[in-house]
C-alpha cells in the first residue's frame, strides 16, 4: 500500500516558527516583538506626564523659595544648606549711647570719706574696696618682678576740668578730640573713685601711651588684673568710642561699684537704638 504520506509515517511537523525565519537570524536572543502603533501612544503619553510632572514640581519649589510671607517669623533652617552659610550675617553694632556726652557716660562723685590713699604721699586715692585690692594687685606683681605704678587715681569735677578745658586747650584739641582721651568733667570714671590709671615704674616713658600695651607691667595686668577684681575700661574699638587706654583700669570687685559702671551702661544702652 502506497504511503500515502497520510499515515503510517508521523508527520513532520515543523515548526513555522523556526522555518519561517532565516537561518542567519535563528539562534539570536528572542527579539522583543515590535509594538503596536496604540502601545506606543500610550507609553508616550504616560511619559510626557511624567515630564510635565516634574517641570511642575520644580516651578513650585522655585516659587516657594523665593516667596516668603512679610511680617511672619520664619522658622529656624538648617544653615548648611542655606544662603545664611554662604552670606554672614551682619553684626549689630551699638547705637550711640543716649545719655553720653561725647561717648562718656555720666557718674556720682565719690564721698571723700570713702577715699584712701594709695601712694605714700597721699596724693593719689581710691574707694577703700578698690584700694585694698590695687595694693594686693601691686605687691603680687611685685613679687613677679613688675614694677605696677599708680598714676591717677579719684579725680574731682575741678580736677577733671582742668584737664578736659585747659590742658586740652592748651594743646589746641576741640571738643571731640580731647573727648577721645579725657572725659568731660562730671563724665569720667575717675570721679567714682574706682578707676585707676597704671604705668610700668620701669619704663615710664610708656605712661599714658598706647605703648603701653607693650610693657611687662600690662602683659601682667592683662593675665591678672582679674584676679583682683580689675577691667580695662577702653579696650580697642569699645562701644563708646573712647581711644584705647591700655592703662586705665576699673574696679568692679563689690556691688557697688559693679552697679556703677554695668548699670551706667546698661540704662544708657536700653534706650530705643537701631541697628545696622
Ligand atoms: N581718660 C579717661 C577717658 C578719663 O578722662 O576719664
Ligand atoms: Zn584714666
Amino acid at each position: 500500500m502506497e504511503d500515502s504520506g497520510l499515515s503510517g509515517k508521523p508527520l513532520e511537523v515543523s515548526t513555522p516558527a523556526i522555518d519561517d525565519i532565516p537561518e542567519a537570524l535563528r539562534d539570536r536572543p528572542e527579539e522583543v516583538p515590535p509594538q503596536q502603533p496604540r502601545q506606543r501612544n500610550s507609553i508616550m503619553l504616560v511619559g510626557l506626564a511624567g515630564v510635565g510632572a516634574i517641570a511642575l514640581g520644580i516651578v513650585v519649589w522655585f516659587a516657594s523659595q523665593a516667596w516668603q510671607p512679610s511680617g511672619i517669623a520664619l522658622s529656624p533652617v538648617d544653615s548648611s544648606t542655606s544662603e545664611s552659610a554662604i552670606a554672614p550675617e551682619p553684626e549689630p553694632t551699638l547705637a550711640p549711647l543716649q545719655d553720653d556726652l561725647l561717648g562718656h557716660l555720666p557718674y556720682e562723685t565719690a564721698p571723700l570719706e570713702d577715699l584712701v590713699p594709695i601712694v605714700d604721699n597721699g596724693t593719689i586715692k581710691l574707694r577703700k574696696a578698690a584700694a585694698e585690692r590695687f595694693n594686693a594687685m601691686a605687691d603680687a606683681a611685685w613679687r613677679d618682678g613688675i614694677y605696677l605704678v599708680p598714676i591717677s587715681g579719684f579725680r574731682t569735677l575741678e580736677d577733671q576740668e582742668y584737664l578736659f578745658f585747659e590742658v586740652k586747650a592748651q594743646r589746641g584739641q576741640v571738643a571731640p578730640e580731647r573727648a577721645e582721651v579725657s572725659a568731660p568733667p562730671g563724665y569720667s570714671e575717675h570721679h567714682t573713685g574706682y578707676a585707676v590709671d597704671i604705668g610700668d615704674g620701669d619704663v615710664p616713658a610708656t605712661n599714658l601711651s598706647p605703648h603701653f600695651e607693650k610693657t611687662a607691667a600690662f602683659k601682667w595686668l592683662e593675665a591678672n588684673a582679674a584676679y583682683y577684681s580689675f577691667e580695662l575700661s577702653f579696650p580697642p574699638n569699645n562701644a563708646q568710642g573712647v581711644s584705647y587706654e591700655p592703662w586705665h583700669w576699673r574696679f568692679v570687685g563689690d556691688r557697688h561699684s559693679l552697679e556703677t559702671f554695668y548699670k551706667a551702661r546698661d540704662s544708657a544702652n536700653s534706650k530705643p537704638q537701631t541697628f545696622n
